[in-house]
């Protein structure tokens, strides 16, 4: 049996670490990018911390033809440690190729499987994670489906196999039924994990501990107290080498639908029961089912509440040369939104008229993420005779990148002068308290999925209701004549972004890192 590590350290830490049982993964895709910088990394970190049992295996999948000996010296490459601290790790690891759409490839996969589960004594526990693009998704499912390894049912096993899916999980609405469906004749539901990685950052998830977890937040954490919450995923990179991939999503589809509307379900929804996958999964869509529905365009000009830009080469700075449309892969006339920025109302009795303005893009300033909670300002100020009647709000921010903080800012005295007041800062740094970077998301997300804990993967409901509400945005844009704003790359903002805001007398909080 594996081992539950569960610890008091001192009377006010509790801390709760399971390992993984046997566990046999096979990853599709096993030589591609995502597998090489945070698949077979975040396995070695797992290893190294004693997390991962000691029988697993992992048994790479894909079209490049390798053996075991060279796809294990791909892993020593991308796990980045000395040879001598992977030797062991590179015993558990096995590759066998073919063409995803031919039934071969799979039975081949399964007598594999059925070798090194007697092998490292692994009874049935697999895992198959679809490192691929995602137009492969359906075919490799089917094609587990024919084989028999999908089937939830098998007495000799000790799991259920599980599905890992990676974002994005279709391109709208319809689209994600019909993968739905489609994953759902081979796998249960309760197979399915579909990854966020976003939720399985550190302080993504150290959002349920401070609102639940302290009796003081939650009290303020509504329209009574609040008057506004931003939240921001900035990115200073571009699209890299990805432009082929990323001309046909868009920044909608690639951190808007995904990344920003956890972000926001997590920071709004109501308390959860308990601390188990379903309770939290069904608070987060309810959340995203109150979200009142967005505008692309209103009657009159400025009257959108979700809007879209794409970067353009700086006429400033030298090193921001390169526009979205000159990127590698990217059609030259593409009106595909590096940037997305919108301003959503939630209707219920919490948030009502509370507006949330969330913002996405690519090549801004610099790389920030965060959820700022703003909150209403002082009824009556007493100071109003000594000139001091509009005193800055309080704002609380959860820093997500690339700092971890918690950061409170309050009005204090300053000492001196009779009266001399100004907004002072309360810092939390994970860095500063805890001495370690946190362990990356990938590590939490392997390891939940190897427990079968669902809590941080998207429920099949969840991801249907946020393209709910953004499929009548996407297909307005599509058949919207005009171009996104042009915003220059390395730019902080862009008169459009700002309206959005400023028109309701409130401002973008400046980019920058705690
Ligand atoms: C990915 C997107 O999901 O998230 C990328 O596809 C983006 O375009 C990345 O750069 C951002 O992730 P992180 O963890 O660096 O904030």
């Amino acid at each position: 049996m594996w081992e539950i590590q569960a610890s008091t350290l001192k009377e006010d830490i509790v801390c709760a670490e399971t390992s993984a049982p046997p566990t046999a993964m096979v990853v599709f895709g096993a030589s591609g990018d995502l597998a090489g910088r945070k698949l077979l990394p975040s396995l070695m970190q797992i290893f190294q911390r004693q997390l991962l049992d000691d029988r697993f295996y992992l048994l790479g999948a894909g079209r490049k033809k390798l053996s075991d000996q060279q796809f294990s010296e791909i892993t020593q490459q991308s796990i980045n440690v000395p040879a001598k601290d992977s030797e062991s790790f590179l015993k558990k690891v096995y590759y066998v190729s073919g063409d995803y759409a031919d039934l071969t490839f799979y039975e081949n996969i399964k007598t594999r499987l059925s070798e090194l589960d007697q092998k490292h004594e692994v009874a049935g526990s697999h895992i198959f994670y679809l490192a691929v693009p995602p137009f492969l998704y359906t075919t490799i499912v089917e094609q587990l489906g024919w084989a028999d390894l999908s089937c939830p049912h098998k007495p000799a096993y000790s799991a259920p196999p599980r599905l890992v899916v990676e974002k994005p999980f279709g391109r709208d609405l319809q689209s994600a039924v019909e993968l739905d469906n489609k994953i759902h004749r081979c796998f249960d539901e309760s197979q399915i994990y579909r990854i966020d990685h976003y939720l399985g950052k550190e302080t993504v998830q150290n959002i349920l501990m401070f609102r639940f977890a302290n009796a003081v937040f939650e009290p303020l954490w509504n329209r009574n107290y609040i008057d506004h919450v931003q939240i921001t995923i900035a990115e200073s990179l571009g699209i890299e080498h990805r432009g082929s991939y990323y001309d046909k999503a868009g920044a909608m589809r690639d951190m808007f639908q995904n990344h920003m509307l956890q972000m926001l379900a997590l920071a709004a929804m109501e308390p959860p029961s308990s601390f188990n996958a379903d309770s939290i999964r069904d608070e987060k869509v309810k959340l995203l089912r109150s979200i009142r529905p967005l505008t692309a365009q209103g009657s009159q000009p400025g009257e959108e509440n979700i809007i879209r830009g794409q970067y353009v080469p700086s006429v400033i700075n030298s090193e921001e040369a390169v526009g979205y449309r000159d990127e590698p892969g990217v059609n030259s006339d593409s009106k595909t939104e590096t940037f997305v920025a919108a301003k959503l109302f939630i209707d219920n009795w919490r948030w009502k008229d509370v507006p949330f303005y969330l913002r996405t893009g690519k090549r801004l300033t610099c790389k920030d993420t965060e959820i700022a909670i703003t909150f209403k300002k002082v009824p009556h100020s007493m100071f109003a005779s000594l000139g001091m009647d509009d005193m800055a709000a309080n704002i609380l921010v959860l820093q997500i990148q690339p700092e971890e903080a918690i950061t409170l800012s309050f009005q204090a005295k300053r000492p001196g002068s009779k009266l001399c007041m100004s907004t002072l800062n309360m810092n939390f740094r994970y860095r500063d308290v805890f001495g370690v970077d946190s362990p990356g998301a990938y590590q939490r997300l392997l390891l939940d999925c190897m427990l079968g804990d669902q809590t941080l993967f998207t429920r099949t409901d969840d991801v249907k209701a946020s393209w709910r509400l953004l499929t009548p945005i996407l297909q307005a844009w599509q058949k919207d004549e005009s171009v996104p704003y042009q915003y220059p790359a390395g730019s902080e903002s862009f008169p459009e972004a700002d309206r959005l805001i400023e028109s309701d007398g409130r401002k973008w909080r400046k980019l920058s890192v705690i």
